[in-house]
């Protein structure tokens, strides 16, 4: 079975196709030069952007597959959540392609997809046994998910305010280090102390798996305001904002996979592709003896053949969302974890 898979829910214009659940092509037109300049992501123009290069992302996935439209089977694409006018242009183009091509399309959870990522690198019958433990840290989302089965999820906590990336983003803007900014700490960060300044650690007591970046955001906005960086002091700077950012994941993830006695650890989200935070999720598994799976970089960042994936077993079954699925920004994820 051929799938097209599409996203679009945020700045990335992505297709892939898999056959059978295995990758074939995956293609990601990101907006980076796009947004830039704003040193974030301008809602309006990422809608325009990807209504002009969704249906070259299409063909260009296509043509790598070595495929047409009339070998594709079925279409995912992603319904929520994310910006609702940057979802409504793939989930419009998924809909027009099913219709004339009378072919059954499947709505994907933006975060089954990232969940699920890591499995593009294996085989479809060694895909990460469930249950496991899911953290989803990106841009737009962070937090702690228990995969019970295929389709059920449990939400263990989430952040109360900015997404880790954002975190990420919005620190190194105050540092002058562009956009995005995650990637840009993480290659400074390497050549610094990340002993050097000591950053507070947010601990939520209530929700405990909450996640909070509001108050380390500013506490790294007043150091940067008492302390204007010279150029030698941001290497420095990044490893010990990086490493205070990372200690807050590792800790609560930690303490998630004592709570649910998880054998399996998948991190996956743009900002799983840091370094420093595979190094100590690999340290923190080896600690508990705990597998931890995190994908490859590519697989981390957005795209659609995590979308692909998460949507062909519905596919493979026969299902179909039909023309009647909705885009949804804020398409909530899981139920409530109780323990
Ligand atoms: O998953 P993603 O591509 O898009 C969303 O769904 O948001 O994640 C993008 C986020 C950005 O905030 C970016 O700064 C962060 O992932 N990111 C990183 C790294 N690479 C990407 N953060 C820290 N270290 C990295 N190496
Ligand atoms: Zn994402």
């Amino acid at each position: 079975m051929v799938v097209l898979g599409l996203e679009s829910s945020c700045d990335d214009t992505a297709a892939a196709v898999l056959r059978d659940g295995r990758l074939v092509s995956s293609v990601v037109s990101s907006q980076d030069a796009v947004h830039g300049p704003y040193g974030g992501v301008v809602p309006e123009l990422a809608s325009r952007h990807h209504v002009r290069t969704v249906l070259a992302v299409i063909d260009a996935a296509l043509a790598r597959a070595e495929v047409t439209l009339d070998d594709v089977n079925g279409i995912a694409v992603t319904r929520g959540p994310g910006l609702i006018g940057s979802l409504l242009v793939g989930l419009s183009v998924a809909k027009g392609i099913a219709l004339r091509r009378g072919l059954p399309l499947v709505g994907v959870h933006h975060l089954e997809g990232h969940l699920l990522a890591a499995n593009l690198d294996r085989e479809p019958g060694d895909a990460v046994a469930f249950p496991f433990l899911g953290l989803v840290v990106s841009g737009g989302h962070s937090g702690l998910y228990l995969a019970r089965r295929p389709g059920d999820y449990a939400c263990l906590g989430k952040t109360r305010d900015d997404a880790v990336g954002e975190a990420f983003d919005k620190v190194a803007k105050t540092l002058g280090l562009g956009y995005p900014g995650g990637p840009a700490i993480d290659r400074l960060a390497r050549s610094g102390d990340p002993s050097a300044v000591r950053f507070p650690r947010a601990r939520l007591k209530r929700g405990r798996f909450d996640l909070s970046f509001s108050g380390f955001k500013t506490a790294v906005w007043q150091y940067v305001r008492d302390h204007p960086p010279r150029p030698d002091d941001l290497p420095d700077l990044a490893a010990s904002i990086q490493e205070a950012l990372v200690d807050m994941l590792v800790v609560t993830t930690a303490e998630a996979l004592d709570a649910t006695g998880a054998e399996r650890l998948v991190v996956s989200g743009g900002v799983s592709a840091n370094r420093r935070l595979r190094t100590r999720m690999a340290e923190l598994g080896e600690e508990r003896g705990v597998e931890v799976i995190i994908p490859r970089p590519a697989l981390c960042t957005d795209n659609a053949a995590m979308i692909a994936l998460a949507g062909w077993p519905r596919l493979a079954a026969g299902e179909s969302d039909g023309l009647a699925v909705e885009a949804d920004a804020a398409l909530p994820f899981g139920v409530a974890w109780s323990g």
